[in-house]
C-alpha cells in the first residue's frame, strides 16, 4: 500500500515560534478528525532562522493547551526546496509573502504561496495579527483566526484531492 502522503501544506510565519506552529497544531487537529491523517502533509517554518530549534513560544503554548492542543514542533526556517516540495503555502501576513519570495529563486512558485485569512469565513482580518510583543489576548485572536481558517483550508484540500483523481 502506497501510504506517502498526496497533500504537502506547510504554515509560514516571521519566527516559527509563535502564528505558524499554532497552524500547524489546529491544522493537523482538524486534518485527523476528517479522517485525513496519512493523506495530509502539515509542517510549519519561519522566513527568519533565529529560533532554530526551539519549541514554540510557551504564551503561544499555553494559549492552545487551554483549547487542548500539544504544540510538538520545533523551529526551522524556510528552504529554498520548500517551495517545490509543497502543494500550498500559507503565509500569516503579507510581510511573509513579500520575503518568502527570497527562497523562490527560480519564480516558478508564487501562485502556491497564498495569505491564510483568504480561508477564514468568520472573520474580517485579512492577516494573522503577530502576537510576540502583546499580551496573552494577542494569542488567543491567533487562535480564533487559525481555528476559523484551518476549517476553510480542509474544505480547500479536500476540493483539490477529488479534482486529481
Ligand atoms: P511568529 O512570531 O512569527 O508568529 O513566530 C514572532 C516570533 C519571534 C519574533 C517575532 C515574531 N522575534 O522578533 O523574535
Amino acid at each position: 500500500m502506497n501510504t506517502a502522503p498526496s497533500f504537502k501544506l506547510l504554515f509560514v510565519c516571521l519566527g516559527n515560534i509563535c502564528r505558524s506552529p499554532a497552524a500547524e497544531g489546529v491544522m493537523r487537529r482538524v486534518v485527523v478528525e476528517a479522517g485525513l491523517g496519512e493523506t495530509i502533509h502539515i509542517d510549519s517554518a519561519g522566513t527568519a532562522g533565529w529560533h532554530t530549534g526551539k519549541r514554540a513560544d510557551e504564551r503561544m503554548r499555553a494559549a492552545a493547551q487551554s483549547r487542548g492542543l500539544e504544540l510538538t514542533s520545533f523551529a526551522r526556517q524556510v528552504r529554498d526546496a520548500d517551495l517545490s516540495e509543497y502543494d500550498l503555502v500559507l503565509v500569516m501576513d503579507r510581510s511573509n509573502h513579500q520575503d518568502i519570495r527570497a527562497f523562490d529563486r527560480e519564480k516558478l512558485h508564487a501562485t502556491k504561496v497564498r495569505l491564510f485569512c483568504e480561508f477564514c469565513t468568520d472573520h474580517e482580518e485579512t492577516e494573522v495579527p503577530d502576537p510576540y510583543y502583546g499580551g496573552p489576548e494577542g494569542f488567543e485572536k491567533v487562535l480564533d483566526l487559525l481555528e476559523d481558517g484551518c476549517a476553510g483550508v480542509l474544505r480547500h484540500v479536500q476540493g483539490q484531492l477529488k479534482s486529481r483523481v
